[in-house]
């Protein structure tokens, strides 16, 4: 479907690459967790840079899937062209599929289909990030939290956003690995 190739194509645009080559700094691929991803672009440049950061993968996608409801979309499809949008940013094409972990994709996808999981899932990533002093857990949670918060808030796509959460899930693998072995970098 012609949207889910744009959607991929936005997708595939890392807010951090842009952000870090735009301020002059680091690629951070190279650096700290070698996620080109808010948290670590955070910990390498600082809140300014992380925060453009969040912003560029969070409304990336929006003009795809605002297309999508505009066209009225059933809400499977909608979900296709969100789930195009964080498979770009994971794997895009231009980067050697080598992308970031689609949690500030998933934020921005889930803040058009489902706004009221996508704030349940932000406040909750928030807290967490406050008290554990640790990204992955609270994406690792927020992300394991979704499908329950969609049961009740967005029934109509829940299958799509467990879709997510299994990708986020599945980007996390190395996460999960070190905070198994205590070593995993804090913020
Ligand atoms: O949002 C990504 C985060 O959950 C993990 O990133 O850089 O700590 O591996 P990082």
């Amino acid at each position: 479907m012609p949207l889910m190739a744009l959607g991929y194509l936005s997708g595939s645009w890392l807010g951090a690459l842009s952000v870090c080559r735009l301020a002059g700094v680091g690629d951070p691929r190279r650096a700290g967790s070698g996620n080109p991803g808010f948290s670590n672009v955070l910990r390498l440049h600082g809140r300014r840079l992380a925060l453009a950061t969040l912003l560029v993968d969070a409304v990336k996608g929006m003009p795809v899937l605002w297309l999508a409801l505009w066209l009225g979309l059933p809400p499977w499809a909608q979900g296709l062209v969100g789930l195009a949008v964080l498979l770009g940013h994971s794997f895009p094409l231009w980067h050697r599929l080598r992308g970031g972990k689609a949690v500030a994709s998933a934020f921005g996808v889930m803040l058009v289909l489902t706004p009221g999981v996508a704030l349940a899932c932000a406040a909750l990533w928030a807290l967490l990030a406050w008290r554990v002093r640790t990204a992955a857990v609270a994406s690792l949670a927020s992300a394991g939290v979704a499908p329950l918060a969609s049961l009740w808030l967005a029934p109509d796509h829940v299958a799509v956003v467990t879709a997510f959460t299994a990708l986020v899930l599945v980007r996390h693998l190395f996460n999960i690995r070190r905070l198994r072995r205590g070593d995993e970098p804090g913020l």
